[in-house]
């Protein structure tokens, strides 16, 4: 299938069959490519917390208004995003960088210290919306890594997340959850989502030319 097509594929599964695990090489190659998505100032401001464990799953479920998939599905993804940028949190994306390019770059030494004062001091609030979007970002990815492995998804943002913090003891760890993602195989004769089309706004509505205001 090229691109177009796993688009039309996939689908945010509601109905997911329980006895059909996805293996681990798959969900492997879908964490790659979340891991390799773009991200601004490339800081990876999110974490991926991969739940598999079913009476962990059980307790997110509840936190979640009860979406099956969480349990159905055999993998969770929990996209948890930075509560701030610390100068701890950008030095270590920064030496990351060096390490993997074997170099220090004048540019990017600059560019660090721009972002070192510019970003803890703009306040955890505004810090936490702005690592939040870049977790939308490889959400996207994931989800078009599982539809090229021929594995259903579904992006959730419906559920508690001070409950999904709270059980997997994300605040201790700097994190608060973002969007969940589970995975699984769809159960196509129970998934009344399954057979119905796709609909999109259509392509007019979607994209305009730009204009001056004043034409
Ligand atoms: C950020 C985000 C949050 C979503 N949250 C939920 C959710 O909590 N539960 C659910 O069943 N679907 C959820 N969806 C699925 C959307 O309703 C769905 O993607 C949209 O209607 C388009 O349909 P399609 O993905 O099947 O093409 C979410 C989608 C996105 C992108």
């Amino acid at each position: 299938m090229d691109l177009q097509q796993l688009c039309q594929w996939r689908y945010a599964t509601k109905k997911m069959d329980p006895a059909r695990p996805v293996p681990a090489d798959k969900v492997e190659r879908i964490l790659e490519i979340a891991r390799l998505a773009p991200t601004s100032s490339g800081l990876q401001p999110y974490e991926i917390v991969l739940v598999t464990d079913a009476a962990l799953r059980e307790r997110i479920r509840a936190a979640a208004n009860g979406q099956a998939q969480i349990t159905d599905g055999s993998h969770l993804l929990v996209f948890a995003a930075w509560d701030d940028y610390t100068p701890e949190r950008i030095n270590r994306v920064f030496d990351q960088t060096n390490a993997d390019r074997g170099a220090t770059l004048p540019g990017w030494e600059d560019y660090r210290q721009r972002l070192l004062s510019a970003y803890p001091q703009r306040g955890a609030a505004h810090n936490f919306e702005h690592a939040a979007r870049q977790a939308y970002i490889g959400l996207g990815f994931a989800l078009l890594a599982a539809a090229n492995e021929g594995v259903d998804s579904t992006p959730m943002e419906g559920f508690d997340p001070a409950a999904v913090d709270a059980i997997l003891g994300l605040r201790a760890r700097g994190l608060r959850s973002v969007l969940l993602m589970p995975l699984g195989y769809r159960d196509a004769a129970n998934d009344w989502l399954v057979k119905l089309n796709k609909s999109r706004r259509p392509m007019a509505e979607f994209v305009s030319s730009a204009a001056a205001p004043d034409a």
